[in-house]
């Protein structure tokens, strides 16, 4: 067992401390936020993430929470955990940067780690603040099944320069029995771009084919999908039609790929492809309830779903939002719920209730795919409703007053047996 430094609690860094904790490992846990700080010595998560209030009340005891890099003294590794957002349309580095001086200020002796996602420019910035090479062990984790990705991860990626440092990281890995990619730093910082802008990609492509099927009767991007995704080679995941990605990392991750490459001086035609399709489609997803209502001015308008997914509460880069946002501009009067998520956006009435968002709106768009908000298509009768999650049933839904992603005029029935 080892004592482990987590510079950064949110999202990843709390992730990976609750979980090398569970493993038994002691955790020193620092960050910059004293509120969040409180809440967590309180066994609090500040975010809302499946299983992760009971395991972090579970390994309380064996995780030190503080404001002081000093804490860190005696520890034989340092995961950096800190966010590395865009900033004039660039990767900012300055935390990490700003984690490395605390380090060296500090005359920490444990090998530095990079989680958070930064550039290979970025490495050799990093290194001359911290006077060593960090190890790159970039993190794949998913919102909303944080835990279960960091305990069983497809893969662990390992950028390391000296064998040292790689046997170490191995270590404390091995509880995941997952494979393990033994890469440069550089490489271990372009793996984790390519599969977040490769993801990105997949969702965009699947959007245009949903675009496609809307426009050719009898198509249903469904199908198409599932026809598709069974073929190992193109696999089943991410190919779920919708309003665009979001998040806090496929739009910076994409855009900063897209930088690296043109300062290189190859642009990524793909990349940059995948990205324009999904600017688009906020503005899309508006014009299609336009369509169905023929105005939205003075209207009030429904929105189920903030978070930029389920099963979140974060709202970074979120679709919902930017819908919002254009139905505003449009004149509607916008009303939102979602089950976890708050934000403060102009103009925008939360409600605690969908009961609430529903009752009196002349129309609503689902905007994000929680659970709650299966199973509504009776609740929604007599409402105007653009489903753009595809998660009710289309056949239950009077098609003068309902809209959906990726699916062709009706004109001829098909066998409905499923194979
Ligand atoms: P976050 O914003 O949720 O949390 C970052 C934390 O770092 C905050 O609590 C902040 O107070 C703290 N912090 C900032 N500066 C600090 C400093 N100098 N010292 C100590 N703490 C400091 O970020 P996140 O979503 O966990 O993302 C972190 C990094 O991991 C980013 O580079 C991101 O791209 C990458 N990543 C995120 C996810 C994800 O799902 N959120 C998944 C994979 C990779
Ligand atoms: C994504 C990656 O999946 C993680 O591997 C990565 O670690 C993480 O980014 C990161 O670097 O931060 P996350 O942003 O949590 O994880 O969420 P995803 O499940 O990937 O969804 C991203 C966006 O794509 C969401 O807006 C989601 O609604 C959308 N999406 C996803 C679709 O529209 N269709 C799909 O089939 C899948």
């Amino acid at each position: 067992m080892m004592r482990i430094g987590i510079i950064g609690m949110g999202y990843v860094g709390l992730s990976t401390a609750v979980v090398l904790a569970d493993q038994g490992n002691e955790m020193v846990c620092v960050d910059v936020d004293m509120k969040k700080l409180e809440m967590l010595k309180r066994g609090k998560p500040p975010i809302y993430e499946k299983g992760m209030e009971e395991m972090l009340n579970r390994n309380l005891n064996r995780m030190t929470m503080t404001a002081d890099y000093k804490d860190l003294a005696d520890a034989d590794i340092l995961f950096i955990c800190v966010p590395t957002p865009t900033k004039d349309g660039r990767c900012d580095t300055s935390y990490v940067k700003a984690a490395a001086k605390a380090i060296n200020d500090a005359n920490l002796k444990g090998i530095p780690v990079i989680k958070s996602t930064m550039p290979p420019t970025a490495i050799e910035d990093v290194s001359k603040v911290l006077g060593k090479m960090p190890v790159m062990n970039p993190e794949f984790l998913k919102e909303g099944t944080a835990l279960e990705d960091t305990i069983r991860p497809d893969r662990v990626v390992i950028g390391a320069d000296n064998i040292k440092d790689f046997e170490k990281l191995k270590e404390i890995w091995s509880f995941t029995n997952a494979p393990i990619i033994m890469a440069s730093p550089a490489e271990a910082s372009i793996i984790k771009y390519a599969s977040n802008s490769f993801l990105a990609t997949k969702v965009s492509f699947i959007n245009e084919i949903a675009d496609l099927c809307e426009r050719i009767p009898n198509c249903d991007v469904g199908v198409i999908a599932k026809g598709m995704g069974m073929d190992r080679r193109i696999g089943d995941k991410f190919l779920n039609a919708g309003p665009g990605y979001g998040g806090s990392c496929f739009p910076k991750d994409t855009e900063e790929l897209r930088n690296l490459a043109r300062n290189i001086g190859r642009p990524m035609n793909i990349v940059d492809a995948a990205v324009s399709t999904n600017c688009r489609r906020p503005v899309e997803m508006v014009n299609k309830l336009k369509e169905l209502m023929g105005s939205i001015r003075g209207k009030r308008i429904g929105v189920l779903g903030i978070a930029f997914k389920a099963n979140t509460d974060d709202t970074r880069e979120s679709v919902s939002i930017k819908i919002m946002e254009e139905l505003v501009k449009e004149g509607a009067i916008v009303v939102a719920y979602d089950p976890k998520a708050k934000a403060t956006i102009e103009g925008i009435n939360q409600v605690n209730m969908k009961e609430e968002c529903i009752r009196d709106s002349e129309g609503i768009i689902i905007a994000t795919e929680w659970e709650e908000f299966r199973g509504l298509e009776n609740a929604l009768e007599g409402k105007y409703v653009l489903d753009t999650r595809r998660i009710l049933n289309p056949e239950l839904m009077d098609p003068r007053y309902f809209s959906t992603i990726g699916r062709g005029k009706e004109t001829s029935k098909k066998a409905k047996t499923t194979y």
